[in-house]
């Protein structure tokens, strides 16, 4: 099976690394003003217009992101209502902002991402709900409108491509989430397929903290036949793929047989492909259902540590800001102040970020957290582990590595100037040899729900946030001999916002 021949993970993940990854083209050069639609246009198609609830639900935001388990014998079908809120504060267009010519007015989006160039695309796959009938949609946020691309219950397609997933078996409602390879490549090249996952993860942050506040069950798949769900959304798998799956809600009924699938008319996007974004998805793709059964078992990962000096952290601020209100407000950090931030702080927004989200590969020890602390109040200058069992910072190294953290950031100002840079690192190696080629997918999408949390952890009490990029081997030297079996799959830097 392609899928176990990981060398095809490591070509890629090594070709794409900063600074000098032999699949980037150091001379390549993006100009905003070439920035892809990022949206879809499908044209002749009924259309259903969504009206999102903005109103705050009266659940606290640190406790929506926390944890999606709690929910997971709940039995609830999610109605329209539910679902555009879910569409709305996952994806949805919450602000714009203007810039001088040739830019234009820019939508920003509820979850953040690269390049603010948007390549994930969300699709619904539904039984018969209250106020939506069954059917296949596209979810298009600049109408707020699900397009009907096929009507009737095609959730059996879901259904087989996932090996008869128990919870897909027994979703009203699934997501599913895409990836138009060639509207972020434009600007990142070849890096764009960790980009797909880091983008889509920080959507999902807000999906599940969403699902969480109303209480629905959900679990996220990332093991199905590539090319059945493909072909449910009209894809080809080259321009546009899927990449995970969400469901939503619990029914006890049979699937019923699908009506024939036709052809469906794709709008164009004529975007430059490229052949390692194609090999990766190709290598990591599952091509059968019992390859997916196969694929889907835990892992057995023991969490590292240092069992050097620890400090023992609490959950310690709690804060009602509002779900909705969080998102909305939520933007990437454009410059920070070096004020420091709280241990509270620190504390609240690593343990309320790390919580364990139900999926298909089960798993909450595949990354990794450390730790660069500029300046937070309570603990000292240096580099730490977060110990996520014990809820403790575990001390690497004392000192001031302001500069460090600004380097690594690939010499961007923000992770200068941030109180915090936190890095997501896993042991990918022992990640692929568990689950292939798509243990690339998984540990990137792990790494990156954590990280959108992170997001609304800090926007909820008030602290500014931003993704970040990153020197991948300059990020494990520094933080060897601790991490030097890791690689890094996502950055994050936190900190008191500049006046303006
Ligand atoms: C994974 C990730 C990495 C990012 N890397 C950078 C970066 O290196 N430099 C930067 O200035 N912004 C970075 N950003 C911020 C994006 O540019 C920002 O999310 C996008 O413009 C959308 O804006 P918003 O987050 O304010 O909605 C990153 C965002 C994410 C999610």
């Amino acid at each position: 099976m392609k899928n176990y021949e990981i060398e095809a993970a490591w070509e890629y993940h090594n070709g794409t690394k900063h600074p000098n990854g032999i699949l980037l083209d150091r001379l390549h050069t993006y100009h905003p003003a070439n920035r892809p639609l990022p949206y879809k246009i499908y044209k002749n198609r009924p259309q259903i217009k969504l009206t999102a609830d903005k109103r705050p639900s009266g659940v606290a935001t640190l406790d929506a992101i926390s944890d999606n388990t709690s929910n997971e014998n709940a039995r609830q079908v999610p109605d329209l209502a539910i679902l555009s809120k879910i569409l709305f504060f996952s994806g949805g267009i919450t602000k714009t902002l203007r810039f001088s010519p040739p830019l234009g007015d820019v939508d920003f989006r509820a979850a953040s991402c690269t390049g603010a160039l948007y390549h994930i695309e969300m699709y619904v796959v539904c039984t018969d709900i209250p106020g939506l009938e069954s059917g296949v949609y596209y979810f298009d946020p600049k109408n707020l409108s699900l397009v009907m691309l096929r009507k009737g219950d095609y959730r059996k397609i879901l259904s087989n491509a996932t090996a008869s997933e128990p919870f897909v078996l027994r979703s009203p409602v699934t997501l599913v989430f895409t990836d138009i390879f060639s509207r972020n490549s434009i600007k990142y090249q070849a890096r764009e397929y960790r980009h797909a996952f880091w983008d889509c993860g920080t959507i999902l942050s807000n999906s599940l903290a969403v699902t969480s506040a109303h209480r629905l069950c959900s679990k996220l798949i990332l093991g199905f036949v590539d090319s059945e769900v493909n072909l449910l959304l009209g894809l080809d798998g080259k321009n546009e793929a899927a990449l995970a799956l969400l469901t939503l809600g619990h029914v006890e009924q049979d699937l019923p047989s699908p009506p024939p699938l036709d052809k469906i008319a794709e709008p164009q996007e004529d975007g430059l492909e490229f052949s390692a974004i194609n090999n990766m998805h190709e290598s990591s793709s599952l091509t059968e259902s019992h390859q997916v059964s196969i694929w889907r078992k835990k892992m057995d990962n023991k969490p590292s540590k240092t069992g050097k000096e620890a400090i023992k952290l609490a959950d310690y601020i709690i804060t009602d800001a509002s779900l909705e209100e969080t998102i909305i407000r939520r933007g990437s950090t454009r410059k920070f102040s070096h004020d420091s931030i709280s241990l509270e702080h620190l504390s609240t927004i690593l343990k309320r970020s790390t919580g364990s989200v139900v999926s298909d590969f089960e798993d909450d020890t595949i990354n990794d957290i450390y730790v660069i602390a500029n300046a937070v109040d309570g603990i000292e200058q240096g580099a730490y582990f977060y110990n996520k069992k014990n809820n403790s910072l575990e001390i690497l190294k004392k000192g001031d590595f302001r500069s460090v953290s600004g380097h690594l950031g690939l010499d961007q100002s923000l992770p200068y100037d941030a109180s915090v840079a936190l890095f997501f690192m896993a042991d990918l190696q022992k990640v692929l040899e568990h689950f292939g080629n798509r243990g690339y997918r998984v540990a990137q999408i792990d790494a990156s729900i954590m990280g959108g949390r992170m997001y609304l952890a800090s926007y909820a009490l008030h602290i500014g946030a931003t993704g970040l990029t990153f020197y991948d081997d300059e990020v494990t030297e520094f933080l060897s001999p601790h991490a030097s079996n890791k690689n890094t799959m996502f950055m994050i830097a936190l900190g008191k916002k500049a006046k303006s």
